[in-house]
């Protein structure tokens, strides 16, 4: 238990030291050896765009200089990328900063919102920030289920419900036509946030062609995943103008870095490259599934850059599994929730990491077993 500050507020007094996840680094230097294969993050393991490189480069002696404070450049390109007005987007410092000042901007002590139990939970992380009531919902079977979402947020008069689509952790997706109905039933008063994160490795029928003047949905993409930007953090939200322009009042002005837009614009340029990350992802999730089938897992239908491996038990023995792994170098994670902990979750990435992966395997579950 860390000592309080007298003077910090009453809230953030009787919060926890806590952070959504471990860091990998955190874990690599606990390690004291540099990972085998950092496949636990679910960040972008063939790179980024080489362009993105470039222009990271050719901006680097310009970084005396604060950023444009209105991402206009990216702004636009994103705006004709999705044919919808600039004044629909909101540029921030990745997803998990916009779902911040998300809450910032709608919650406040007491306020309920409303999310699966198990579900990504950097949302939660900021809702107990600004002392919102977090309700949970259970998935179904493995899904999260936005009848359930629904109905909690009726029930306790939600202002935000939260639903990633396709969903971390369990690599599933719903179809446009759940998501839709699911919109069409967001309470009034209430904003669904649609995470889609990962939605570019998904089925086109997973993906709601985008209505940006509707008042009920927020939509938050990423450049971290198919972009291979994450450590740049930038991502973005579209949405109907007022919530939109309503991060003006309270957005960090110079939040997005410079590099971090240079590189996203010239990332979004590159289709080829984008191309690619989508058919490496592909492979690389059909390799995965072929490893834990070798083993004798059961690898689940994936629309992410993971893939969630069920193995058979409970919780228990995924962490045995994740930190028998992590003795060899090898980096994953897994859900956080019963029974969804049965499973491990295994990032993509490049053949190297793969490899180690497929090699250390076989050894490491046996010990997992044992132990
Ligand atoms: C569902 C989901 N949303 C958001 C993020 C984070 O996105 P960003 O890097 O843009 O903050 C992740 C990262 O793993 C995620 O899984």
């Amino acid at each position: 238990m860390t000592q309080n500050d007298p003077r910090l507020t009453p809230l953030i007094a009787a919060l926890p030291s806590t952070m959504p996840f471990n860091c990998p680094d955190d874990v690599e230097r606990a390690l004291e050896r540099p990972f085998a294969a950092r496949i636990g993050a679910n960040e972008c393991g063939f790179g980024p765009s080489p362009k993105a490189l470039e222009a990271i480069s050719k901006a680097a002696p310009e970084i005396w200089k604060y950023g444009d404070g209105d991402c206009h450049d990216l702004r636009m390109a994103l705006a004709d990328h999705h044919q919808i007005g600039p004044e629909h987007i909101m540029i921030g410092e990745g997803i998990d900063g916009l779902l911040g000042q998300l809450v910032r901007l709608t919650v406040t002590e007491g306020t309920p919102v409303v999310t699966s139990r198990g579900s990504y939970p950097t949302f939660n992380y900021h809702v107990k920030g600004y002392g919102g009531v977090l309700h949970e919902v259970p998935y179904t079977g493995d899904h999260e289920d936005p009848e359930r979402l629904i109905a909690k947020a009726r029930s306790t008069g939600a202002r935000l419900i939260y639903i990633s689509n396709p969903n971390n952790p369990m690599g599933n997706w719903h179809d446009a036509d759940v998501i839709a109905r699911m919109i069409s039933e967001v309470p009034e008063g209430a904003l669904l946030i649609l995470d889609e994160a990962y939605c570019d490795f998904a089925p086109a029928s997973a993906t709601l062609p985008i209505v940006p003047d509707d008042p009920r949905v927020i939509r938050m993409r990423t450049f971290s995943k198919a972009y291979g930007l994450a450590g740049q953090r930038v991502g973005y939200a579209i949405g109907a103008v007022p919530i939109i322009s309503a991060f003006d009042r309270i957005r960090n002005q110079f939040g997005v870095n410079m590099l971090g837009q240079v590189a996203a614009l010239a990332a979004l340029h590159d289709r080829d490259w984008y191309t690619n990350i989508l058919q490496w992802t592909s492979e690389a999730r059909a390799r995965i599934g072929s490893i834990a089938e070798a083993n004798g897992l059961r690898p689940l239908t994936s629309a992410t850059n993971f893939v969630t491996i069920d193995c058979g038990a409970d919780g228990e023995l995924s962490k045995r599994i994740v930190a028998e792994l992590g003795k060899d170098a090898i980096f994953i994670r897994m859900p956080f929730q019963p029974p969804q902990n049965r499973c491990i979750r295994v990032s993509t990435g490049n053949a190297e990491a793969l490899d180690a992966f497929e090699a250390a395997l076989p050894a490491a579950l046996e010990r997992a077993r044992k132990s």
